[in-house]
């Protein structure tokens, strides 16, 4: 998929001040400092799009981006941050779940990963709810360029087959950095094919 568009929409504070439109929406989220932002702008080519910040916790708010006028990229709050106060940390828990769980034009969310850590009690229990819930999700693994090529697979492994402990089957997973843009094309091409498939099935309805 080229990108030949992308346009902030605005940013919104939970799932039922978002815009009523029906343009499928691709959603990114994983816990504070994994990335997103950063994967954001890789993706779009587009540097400044998203805020990219040393201090996790930045991105607070459900941020709408506009695609090539087709589809919405949707940048969701970190999940485990500890540092934020109970009280934000249950507010972005809930707005996340909200979104995740009502959105109906959420054709698939992102979980990202990162590629240099064993599998988190949070991502695991974070996964385990989308489960639970039918959110439709593909993973990511993110900061591959920290680590050698070896040390990322073997991780990648490990945190597939623990996994794999609770669930039959895993979805797609892509292997990512924002600084060498290592899986843009594979995710973009995903992202293609899920609207491409989507749109012969409405034709033949
Ligand atoms: P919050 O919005 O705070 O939840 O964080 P986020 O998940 O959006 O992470 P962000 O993109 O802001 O990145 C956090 C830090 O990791 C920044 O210092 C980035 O420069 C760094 N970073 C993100 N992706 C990569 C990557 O692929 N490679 C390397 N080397 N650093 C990365
Ligand atoms: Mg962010």
């Amino acid at each position: 998929m080229n990108i030949k568009s992308v346009d902030f929409v605005a940013s919104y504070p939970k799932e039922s001040a978002c815009p009523k439109d029906v343009k499928p929406e691709f959603a990114f989220i994983g816990r504070s400092n994994v990335g997103k932002s950063s994967l954001i702008n890789m993706l779009t080519g587009r540097k400044g799009m998203a805020k990219v910040s040393v201090t996790p916790g930045k991105t607070q708010l459900i941020n709408f981006f506009d695609i090539n006028h087709q589809w919405h990229l949707v940048d969701l709050p970190g999940y485990g941050y500890a540092r934020t106060s109970k009280d934000k940390k249950a507010a972005f828990s809930k707005m996340i779940r909200d979104y995740l769980s009502k959105r109906t034009q959420l054709f698939l969310a992102f979980v990202l990963l990162d590629s240099r850590h064993e599998l988190q009690k949070i991502d695991q229990q974070f996964l385990e709810w989308c489960g639970e819930n039918n959110v439709p999700f593909a993973l990511i693994f993110t900061k591959a360029d920290k680590s050698s090529k070896k040390e990322v697979i073997s991780n990648v492994e490990a945190i597939r087959s623990e996994l794999l402990k609770t669930w039959h089957e895993l979805p797609p997973h892509f292997i990512t950095s924002s600084e060498t843009k290592l899986g843009r094309e594979d995710i973009l091409q995903y992202i293609k094919m899920i609207l491409t498939q989507t749109d012969v099935k409405e034709d033949h309805i």
